[in-house]
């Protein structure tokens, strides 16, 4: 079939066939690219409108109990300087993102699951909330957790996370991490996250060595089932002090970042009104690649708000852009770029997906 046919079948919210998504991600005509782009953008503009919500991201610590394999702060990697922001710093940083008029924020760090780090979350948590009364919101991003943790920080005032699924082909995944990783268990959390009551997001790599199209579209897939309310996800970079960067021979920054774009938009015409992030990674590999996200069909911006000083020490990836840049050069910076594509900021909103709305609704 056509790829122009399977596109207006989208476009007109009709069913389609898998095999109909994985022609879509296999598009190689430039101007066919053009045309999906195009119509991710029409779905855009009437299901969530053209408007960015900036999510303010603090990179609070990187220690990591987990070893995954294409990670630069994965623990096995003994070149990186371990740190971890402080509770007050955190908190001021939180409200200086509340006074730009970020409705929300996003709370990162690599995994650890010890009690301190537990209480730890709960307090700045609270904090937040008191300090912000309740204005800002906060989603989280702290990998694998028991029910009763999500619970005591669900209780604490956060109520989005992020938790992405990195693959689900499940050999795939296994290839990707050492066997004490489990993807059973990483769905498992996901189900403990919606249970909660948490707006939940996911996301995989796109590009990731021995990942096929069809994987990418049973990714896809497995949004839909899961009924995913966000999406945050990109092209998988080569970090050089990793073992994958060894197995990844026919590595193409281009095709990489086009794969990331193509994928952003097939979500957008299969997936409509959930919220997708035009992440860090895809301008890693393009100068102005969020941009292009944004018009690929994606809707959330995750501005930099972590200090200067902890920056160098949090690449996930080799080649992550502003490393040397305030917060405030990021804030000025993403503001322009969303201007010169038209798009207004969605300042002082939470900008939940209209998909959460509709499920919560019922
Ligand atoms: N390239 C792209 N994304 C990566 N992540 C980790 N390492 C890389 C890499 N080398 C992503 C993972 C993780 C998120 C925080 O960062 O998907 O879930
Ligand atoms: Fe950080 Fe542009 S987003 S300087």
């Amino acid at each position: 079939m056509k790829t122009k046919t399977i596109i207006e079948k989208l476009l007109a919210n009709k069913p389609v066939e898998k095999n109909e998504l994985i022609a879509l991600l296999n598009i190689s005509n430039k101007a066919e690219i053009q045309e999906l782009y195009k119509a991710a953008y029409q779905v855009k503009i009437e299901t969530v409108g053209p408007v960015a919500y900036f999510r303010g991201i603090v990179e609070m610590s990187n220690q990591c109990i987990k070893d995954c394999y294409y990670c630069g702060i994965r623990r096995s990697n003994a070149e990186v300087e371990r740190y971890l922001i402080s509770e007050d710093e955190v908190v001021q940083t939180a409200m200086w993102a509340h006074a730009q008029r970020y409705g929300s924020m996003v709370l990162q760090t690599g995994e650890r699951q010890d009690n301190q780090f537990t209480a730890m979350i709960e307090r700045i948590l609270l904090r937040i909330r008191d300090e912000s009364n309740g204005e800002l919101g906060v989603t989280l991003s702290l990998g694998e957790q028991s029910e009763d943790v999500y619970n005591t920080w669900f209780n604490a005032g956060a109520h989005r996370y992020l938790l992405r699924i990195e693959t689900t082909n499940n050999k795939l995944y296994s290839q990707l991490h050492p066997p004490d990783h489990s993807f059973k268990e990483r769905v498992n959390c996901l189900k403990k996250l919606r249970k909660l009551g948490y707006q939940v997001g996911t996301g995989v790599m796109q590009g990731l060595p021995g990942q096929t199209t069809a994987d990418l579209v049973d990714d896809i897939m497995f949004f839909k089932e899961m009924d995913i309310d966000m999406i945050g996800m990109g092209p998988f970079i080569v970090h050089e002090q990793t073992p994958l960067a060894n197995e990844a021979e026919n590595y193409n920054a281009e095709r990489q970042f086009e794969l990331g774009l193509k994928m952003i938009a097939v979500c957008r015409l299969f997936l409509r009104d959930v919220n997708i992030a035009a992440t860090t990674a895809l301008q890693a590999l393009n100068p102005t690649g969020r941009e292009l996200g944004l018009q690929a069909g994606a809707n959330i911006i995750m501005p930099n708000i972590t200090d200067t000083k902890y920056r160098k020490a949090y690449q996930l990836y080799d080649g992550k852009p502003c490393l040397e840049d305030s917060s405030g050069m990021c804030k000025g910076c993403l503001s322009k770029r969303i201007d010169s594509i038209g798009e207004t900021i969605g300042l002082g909103k939470w900008g939940d997906s209209p998909h959460f709305k509709k499920r919560t609704d019922k």
